[in-house]
């Protein structure tokens, strides 16, 4: 059973989102522990209240980001993390602290990475113009909101559209693709090489690939139409990856 770890610094939906989803859907892990650097973040309640354990960081108490990150790590660590999520973590964090996550720390970000990194994502988005804004799921590396792109979702932008019309249309996209991202890590089906995502199918493709071979195997044995049998196989499978590539 792998260990995640949820950092947040506030209202924790994204969070909330994959609380639900490794839950309800059974992955091979659990939440072990939200951690926040405020105290007074409202996704600690829905922490707690769900028996998770939850831990506060506070940034305001360290004289420098170094000795708060190191901090925060140590707190991180003693949940044993085999994958640390930032959900809605509103802080800058040191590269040493990236280092020592790094291939197991997600973050998500509200924009077509890497397009509008930092503040007020959804305001530079409609003053520039964009037609499409969106959300991006990424690794974390030391610098601010990049990172080797795991996962997007794209939503237009609307005429007359407000930057909070904008970041909650958004925002539903990214309580879809966060979850589907965090899984996928849990699962072993994302790994770093050399700064490039590596995407494994899902297992359950592979068996649904054999049933479909089996199948059209009996299907050439039992008929003459050895090219008509054929080429349903080959169609059949080819659909199938399609469907299923995430
Ligand atoms: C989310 O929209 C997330 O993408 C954003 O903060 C919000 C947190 O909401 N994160 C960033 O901007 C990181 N650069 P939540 O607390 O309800 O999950």
């Amino acid at each position: 059973m792998k260990s995640i770890v949820i950092l947040i610094s506030g209202r924790g939906s994204n969070m909330e989102a994959i609380v639900h989803a490794c839950q309800q859907e059974g992955w091979p892990a659990r939440v072990a522990a939200v951690v926040s650097n405020k105290a007074d973040a409202s996704g600690l309640q829905f922490a707690a209240a769900q028996g998770i354990a939850t831990a506060v960081v506070d940034h305001k108490a360290f004289d420098s980001r170094e000795a708060f990150d190191a901090e925060l790590a140590r707190v991180v660590d003693t949940f044993s993390p085999d994958v640390v999520v930032l959900a809605g973590f509103m802080r800058i964090l040191t590269e040493g602290f990236v280092r020592h996550f790094e291939g197991r720390m997600l973050n998500v970000h509200p924009s077509l990475l890497p397009a509008f990194p930092g503040l007020h994502t959804h305001q530079r988005a409609i003053e520039a113009g964009c037609k499409l804004a969106g959300a991006t799921v990424h690794f974390v590396t030391p610098e601010l909101d990049h990172g080797p792109i795991v996962a997007q979702a794209a939503v237009p932008v609307l005429k007359g559209d407000t930057p909070q019309a904008l970041a909650d249309r958004v925002l539903v996209q990214e309580h879809r693709l966060y979850p589907q991202a965090v899984r996928w890590l849990v699962e072993d089906r994302l790994t770093l090489a050399n700064g490039v995502v590596i995407q494994r199918p899902d297992y359950a493709d592979g068996v649904e690939l054999l049933a479909l071979a089996v199948a059209g195997i009996l299907l050439l044995m039992l008929t003459r139409w050895t090219y008509v049998g054929l080429a349903a196989v080959v169609a059949l499978s080819a659909g199938t990856v399609a469907a299923r590539s995430p």
